[in-house]
């Protein structure tokens, strides 16, 4: 196994990061990327929109250059592409995860569920690390059972403010500062050692 390419124990799905593409492959990625951000933007702390254009910029731009980002994108092994997820804050023993997104529908139920399990493994024995973290909104009820699956547990909760930048939704701890009230709050979770999945 190379680095950045995770090869789950069904043997079809493959988690492949990023960092090993061309640029020329990148353009691909960021169109479906941008995409999948859009489609699922709800889901995340911050709602602008993006383009295929400022995905690709920001992959070039702070995603490659960055040494404690790991960007996944899973397939399947006609090399369709259904989802994505991340590891980054590497630092130390401690990482977060997250961008995790299903892309299209037709890909089986738990391929999400595979394919993090397979991505905390990896973690665990190429990065050296034993705590894992993630902030999910408290009703993403799908994500916090695809985490739970995994073996996180609930650490704690996040009061979250939000500020509208350009008609947008940003969110964020409510220590930070707000112009809107009555915001939101976050699910923290954690793994602290490595479970035996495979
Ligand atoms: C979060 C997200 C990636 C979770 O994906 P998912 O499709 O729920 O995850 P899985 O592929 O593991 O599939 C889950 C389903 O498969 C089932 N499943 C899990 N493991 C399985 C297995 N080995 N075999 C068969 N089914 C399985 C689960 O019980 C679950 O069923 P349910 O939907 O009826 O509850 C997806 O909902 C998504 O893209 N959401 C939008 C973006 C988002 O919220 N991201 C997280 C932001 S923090």
């Amino acid at each position: 196994m190379t680095p950045y390419h995770i090869k789950t124990s069904n043997s079809f799905i493959v988690l492949e990061g990023l960092q090993v593409k061309k640029k020329h492959l990148l353009l691909k990625d960021s169109e479906i990327l941008s995409c999948w951000r859009n489609m699922h933007c709800k889901y995340f702390f911050n709602w602008t929109p993006v383009t295929k254009e400022s995905t690709l910029e920001w992959l070039l731009q702070q995603y490659l250059p960055s040494s404690n980002d790991i960007m996944f994108m899973i397939k399947d092994r006609q090399g369709g592409v259904f989802g994505c997820m991340a590891i980054y804050n590497v630092s130390g023993t401690s990482c977060e995860v997250g961008r995790f997104m299903r892309g299209g529908s037709g890909s089986p139920s738990g391929v999400m569920t595979i394919s993090l399990k397979s991505m905390l493994s990896w973690a665990y024995t190429h990065l050296n690390v034993n705590n894992i973290y993630l902030e999910v909104f408290e009703e993403n009820i799908q994500a916090i059972n695809l985490y739970k699956r995994c073996g996180f547990k609930v650490t704690g909760r996040v009061e979250l403010n939000v500020t509208v930048v350009n008609g947008f939704k940003i969110f964020k701890p409510s220590n930070c500062k707000s112009n809107l009230k009555g915001a939101s709050s976050a699910i923290a979770l954690q793994m602290t050692h490595q479970l035996k999945y495979l």
